[in-house]
């Protein structure tokens, strides 16, 4: 383990006949209920709503980058995409935190309903944080820490929060780049299917990330503008490696005890709403 990094690894392996009887009943809502077509085609997103405008889910492996301003969602997305992929699904994930101490994450995420401390005890999920002063160790190592977690869970799906963080850990813009590149290729290596966080200011305006949109399989923006009054949140796939995605703006909702709720046949019409 690389020293100073914080990891958690998973308390126990999913195991079908656990000794531990107590723990199953005591969480028998977060129990993986495989669906019939898990494994198959394209990577459930398990964000009710993202699937049907990305050709059915992320192709496997890939790595899909969600963008938006702070509070538009984005961690609750990375979160659901990790939590409902493991109840749901049956995949294992592990979230890599750059930001927020994973512990504090994982606390504001159980206002959705996403209790990854259950998911933990069935070794379904697990968390690695990096410190400032560690990221480097990261590049210089491979992320050697990281693939040993996603070993010991047997991972299929990444989240990482966030990459402008990761990049703003790093002295200079050339090293960020050089960084961000490595982070990407290591992603691939992995072969896990990716959601990652990063900052977007707006159209045309440059975020700490670089020109992430070229790395990236995937782009999803979250918009949350404000339009007199009232501020609305509407999703956009600006790309979708291997899909034909939805061209239009829809509408999602941040749900209590739910998480991302997205219309995918319903458009956002301002007009409309001036009229009221
Ligand atoms: N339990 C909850 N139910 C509904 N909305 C919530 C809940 N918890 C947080 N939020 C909303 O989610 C937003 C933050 O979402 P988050 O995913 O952390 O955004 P980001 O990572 O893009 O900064 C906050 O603006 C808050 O209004
Ligand atoms: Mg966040």
């Amino acid at each position: 383990m690389a020293s100073g990094a914080v990891k958690k690894t998973a308390k126990a392996q999913a195991q079908p006949e656990s000794s531990d009887a107590e723990n199953v009943l005591e969480q028998p809502d977060v129990l993986p209920k495989k669906r019939p077509d898990a494994g198959e085609g394209r990577v459930k997103t398990g964000v009710p709503g993202l699937d049907e405008l990305i050709g059915g889910g992320f192709e496997k492996g890939s790595t899909v980058v969600v963008m938006g301003s702070a509070g538009c969602g984005k961690t609750t997305m990375l979160s659901q995409f990790l939590y409902n992929g493991a109840v749901e699904y049956g995949e294992a994930g592990v979230m890599i935190s750059f930001e927020e101490q994973p512990d504090a994450i994982l606390r504001h995420m159980k206002g959705y309903g996403f209790d990854f401390a259950a998911l933990e005890k069935q070794g379904l999920f697990s968390t690695v944080s990096y410190r400032p002063h560690e990221v480097k160790k990261l590049v210089d190592e491979g992320g050697g820490l990281i693939l040993d977690t996603i070993s010991s869970i047997g991972a299929k799906r990444l989240a990482v929060d966030s990459l402008t963080s990761y990049a703003l850990l790093f002295e200079t813009q050339y090293q960020a780049r050089e960084a961000e590149i490595t982070l990407f290729e290591l992603l691939q290596k992995w072969k896990c299917t990716t959601l990652m966080s990063a900052e977007w200011l707006g159209e045309g305006k440059k975020s700490g990330a670089g020109s992430v949109e070229y790395l990236a399989d995937g782009v999803i923006i979250m918009h949350h503008p404000r339009h007199k009054s009232l501020r609305y949140r509407a999703i956009e796939i600006l790309k979708m490696r291997g899909a034909k995605q939805s061209e239009k703006l829809c509408p999602f909702e941040l749900i209590d005890g739910f998480g991302v709720k997205i219309y995918p046949n319903e458009e956002i019409f301002y007009k409309l709403k001036e009229k009221d």
